[in-house]
């Protein structure tokens, strides 16, 4: 079998061994003029990244780095909505294919017996002052690799599987994020998707502490807006409206 077996909707699917970072891949491609629908998929990348500069790391084989290229039709603002959809089909994904229950962390991670098991960067380029496409990658751990994950994020970082699964699973979990995404994207600003975002947070009812410009609050998630912006109520009783963009939460 291979991944396009699997597909119901059209993608041009690219593979590498290995790459610095898929999401770059995909960058240079957007700049070329490749079409929406694209993806780069690599085996392991040197330089895989995250939010906020963070690194993600991404040895050989054991997880899926995949970037998909988009075209969107709305306006550069509405793209943390791509993020948000693609949690969700990704969750879902990884609910069917592989019989788990997933949980997703707002904005962009998606967790696993309390660990980050996925997490998704969403980057724009401007071509010109109104052309623009995105990017939207997405990185799986679908197993603990051979030599454990690196002591400094040993606490946090997880896997689907503990040991190596087959190829036919990374196959199809790789088309079942797709296709998700598809039907998702079609219509992103419907957001369909929240419902299943909303029902899979780790997050609503729970105390957190978010990090905005420097500062640490304390405070209770109570709901994700139809922004898919997170909204909490700080000690003082006072509420926050939590943008994606620079926010980050920590659950304790
Ligand atoms: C995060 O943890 O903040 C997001 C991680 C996103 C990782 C994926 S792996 C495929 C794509 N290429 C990258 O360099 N990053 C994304």
């Amino acid at each position: 079998m291979s991944i396009n077996e699997h597909l119901k909707s059209q993608y041009n699917i690219m593979l590498f061994d290995e790459l610095s970072s898929t999401n770059d891949t995909a960058k240079e491609l957007g700049i070329k003029g490749y079409g929406e629908n694209t993806v780069i998929i690599a085996k392991s990348q040197t330089s895989g990244r995250g939010r906020m500069g963070r690194k993600f790391y991404s040895p050989n084989a054991s997880g899926i780095y995949m970037s998909v290229l988009l075209k969107p039709n709305f306006p550069p603002t509405d793209t943390t909505l791509i993020t948000v959809a693609a949690a969700s089909a990704t969750a879902l994904a990884l609910d069917s294919v592989c019989g788990i229950d997933s949980k997703i962390k707002w904005v962009n991670d998606i967790y696993f017996k309390n660990k980050k098991i996925c997490g998704i960067l969403t980057e724009s380029t401007f071509l010109n002052s109104e052309q623009y496409f995105s990017v939207v990658g997405i990185g799986v751990n679908l197993y603990t690799p051979e030599s454990d994950f690196p002591d400094d994020i040993k606490n946090i970082a997880g896997a689907v599987y503990e040991t190596p699964c087959s190829e036919e699973i990374r196959e199809k979990l790789i088309a079942e994020i797709l296709n998700n995404f598809s039907a998702y994207y079609k219509n992103l600003t419907d957001k369909e998707f929240l419902t299943v975002y909303r029902k899979k947070s780790n997050l609503i009812g729970k105390t957190v502490k978010y990090l905005y410009n420097g500062n640490e609050t304390e405070a209770e998630v109570q709901y994700i807006n139809d922004n898919a912006h997170l909204i909490v109520k700080k000690a003082s009783g006072e509420t926050a409206e939590l943008f994606a963009g620079e926010v980050s939460v920590k659950l304790f």
